[in-house]
């Protein structure tokens, strides 16, 4: 089999390591575009390109995708995959991924930053010195070692706090509504509630779900000791803003940092209005946990690494919309047949079948179904005839269908 020639389109300033991750995985022909392109433009690029990288800003809607016949995965260079129309892309079998985790250490780093600030009182100070005023006073201000940090979510994020948090000196608490493994010294909690009573900042690192919906209203923020600090670094619509502003008001609570707000600007244009501005004990961010270089680098890496492992094996273990499958690098003498297919009855029957009547052995197999979406992979044995693919794009349920060889032959046919 020929090599297969790839190419990717990257735009939106996909960053510069991106390009050499790729090629890591096989030959692919790497085109940018800088900033964010209309998309008109993409569209124009898109009629031969494998791959599409974007952040953020780039909307691949139904129209993208119809101009882009080739497309095997889009990757989104960033956390949220809200800019993709995940329904449309799994109907043309077209693979999205994102880089979910590449940021974690950044607001980890953030939230011990605050939590120090919180209990030094620092925010207070910087205020009245930025106006010509000196509070040189030890009131009210704090060591964390041997405080009690309460992390309510303890996976990527809250699990990085609690080994930081340690090496701090601080006494972590845990409260997670999956089993957790506890980091050193730290304490798993049996409630929400009891972890609230128990210690000095609470700090959220749970999803937006339904369940997680205000999750500290009014009530539970009452729960909290009095004089402790909260942070909210995860999602805007956990807290019950208005009930913070209350407990500030009236000092039950010592403090606060948030960094993320039920109403958020889209732009720098637009103006930021809450309840919080008006305390000089909160920290205000502007969204800003995961905003590093390094989170930056670390998700051009994560999602390159995810697309080329797509092209060059059609593992799809972290794509979001794609059934899952890690089928490893395709074995010397062998070709591999990718075909995303609609689930119904039959299918392997008639892939199966189809390698047969070519004289195929069907060395190793694997299929995963999820929703309408089935993807199944075949490791053949034997020489592939030229139709074949046509063959396997023309049985029933077949959405598309490609080849990939060893990557020893790709490589010594590049
Ligand atoms: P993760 O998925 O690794 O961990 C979340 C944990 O919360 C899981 O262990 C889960 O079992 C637990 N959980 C879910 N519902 C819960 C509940 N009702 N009570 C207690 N625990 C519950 O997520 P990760 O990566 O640690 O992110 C945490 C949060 O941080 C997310 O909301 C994410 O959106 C946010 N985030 C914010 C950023 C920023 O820029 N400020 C950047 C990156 C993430």
């Amino acid at each position: 089999m020929p090599a297969t020639p790839f190419s990717a389109l990257l735009v939106e300033n996909v960053h510069a390591d991106a390009d050499a991750v790729l090629q890591q995985h096989g030959p692919i022909a790497i085109e940018r575009m800088t900033g964010s392109p209309d998309p008109e433009a993409i569209r124009a690029k898109l009629a031969t390109a494998h791959l599409l990288g974007i952040r953020s800003r780039t909307h691949v809607d139904a129209a993208l995708l119809d101009a882009a016949p080739a497309l095997e995965a889009v990757g989104c260079f960033c956390i949220g995959t809200n800019q993709v129309d995940l329904d449309e892309a799994s109907r043309r079998g077209v693979a999205v991924f994102n880089a979910p985790f590449a940021n974690t250490r950044s607001v980890a780093e953030l939230t011990m930053a605050s939590i120090v600030m919180l209990m030094r009182r620092v925010p207070e100070k910087m205020f009245a010195i930025h106006q010509g005023g000196w509070l040189k006073t030890a009131e009210g201000a704090y060591e964390v070692r041997k405080k009690k940090l309460g992390i309510v979510g303890y996976g990527n994020i809250g699990a990085q706090l609690s080994v930081i948090a340690s090496a701090f000196g601080m006494h972590v608490h845990y409260y997670d509504i999956e089993p957790k493994l506890a980091h050193g010294n730290a304490r798993g909690m049996d409630s929400l509630d009891a972890l609230l009573r128990e210690c000095d900042v609470v700090t959220l690192h749970v999803p937006s779900t339904a369940r997680t919906k205000n999750l500290m209203n009014a009530a539970r923020i009452a729960a909290m000791k009095p004089g402790a600090f909260l942070i909210n670094q995860a999602r805007g619509d956990l807290v019950d803003v208005d009930a913070l502003a209350a407990a500030l008001e009236s000092g039950h609570l010592a403090g606060a940092a948030v960094d993320v707000f039920p109403k958020e600007p889209k732009s720098k244009d637009e103006a930021f209005e809450s309840p919080l501005q008006k305390f000089k004990n909160v920290i205000l961010t502007p969204h800003i946990g995961g905003s590093t270089l390094e989170a930056q680098a670390a998700i051009g890496h994560d999602a390159a690494s995810k697309l080329g492992k797509y092209l060059y094996e059609g593992g799809t273990m972290h794509a979001v919309n794609f059934p899952r499958i890690d089928p490893g690098p395709v074995r010397e003498g062998r070709t591999r047949i990718l075909v995303p297919h609609a689930n119904a009855p039959g299918f392997l029957r008639r892939l199966n079948d189809a390698a047969e009547r070519a004289g195929l052995n069907v060395a190793a197999q694997y299929l995963q179904t999820e929703a309408e979406l089935g993807y199944a992979i075949a490791d053949l044995e034997g020489a592939v005839p030229s139709d074949f693919l046509d063959r396997i794009r023309a049985l029933d349920g077949t959405i598309r269908a490609r080849l990939i060889a060893a990557p020893e032959a790709i490589r010594s046919a590049a």
